[in-house]
């Protein structure tokens, strides 16, 4: 029954191939989603979760590689936050990769959202080694970095300080061994 075989693994072959273009297309909505390739430059009400969500999306082979849980406490409603979406969006990734680096294997990232008062504040919370107190003021300079050579630039946290000000927000870091907090707050956008 040659032509059975062949006829039930075409099938699979093609049930296949719908699932990878599905996964394709998701992708791909993610990437124009996170990059903002379809949207103006001007500042825009920003819906922080999504960006944090598509956020998440692009760096989930980061998360699956190193086996980190990830738990999200996003709360029901969050004002807007007047900016730029893309921009936004660098913060969020600086931010979770940093995050990253800095556990073992098996880790725990947290993404907190909260409105306080005419503010909207974000947490990003990781249980990894922990910012020694002699170089937490130093961490937001520009070339700053633990890192090995050719592993980070130390830039990241130097565009983050600069976005979050355009953005006339404000950012604060909390960090002992097995636990780091990023702080941040935006005005909301009413
Ligand atoms: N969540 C964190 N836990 C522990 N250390 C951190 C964390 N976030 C930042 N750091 C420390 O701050 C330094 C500066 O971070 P920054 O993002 O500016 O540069 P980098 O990550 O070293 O390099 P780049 O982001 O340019 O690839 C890091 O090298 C690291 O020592
Ligand atoms: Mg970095």
């Amino acid at each position: 029954m040659w032509w059975l075989e062949s006829t039930l693994s075409l099938e699979n072959l093609v049930s296949e191939i719908q699932e990878a273009s599905n996964r394709i297309s998701k992708l791909v909505k993610s990437i124009k989603d996170y990059s903002h390739m379809d949207r103006g430059v001007a500042m825009e009400a920003v819906d922080i979760h999504e960006g944090l969500r598509s956020t998440l999306t692009m760096l989930k082979h980061k998360f699956k590689s190193k086996n980190i849980q990830l738990v999200k406490n996003l709360a029901p409603e969050l004002p807007n936050v007047k900016g730029f979406a893309g921009e936004l969006n660098q913060v969020w990734t600086n931010l979770i990769v940093n995050a990253i680096d800095a556990m073992a294997p098996g880790g725990e990232l947290s993404v907190h959202t909260y409105p306080d008062r005419e503010y909207v504040r974000v947490d990003i919370t990781d249980n990894g080694s922990g910012i020694p107190e002699d170089i937490q003021t130093r961490i937001f300079e520009p070339f700053f970095t633990t890192k090995a050579m050719g592993e980070g630039t130390g830039m990241g946290l130097d565009i983050v300080r600069k976005i979050v000000n355009r953005h006339k927000g404000e950012i604060d870091v909390e960090s002992r061994p097995g636990k780091t907090t990023f702080s941040l707050c935006f005005p909301g956008d009413k």
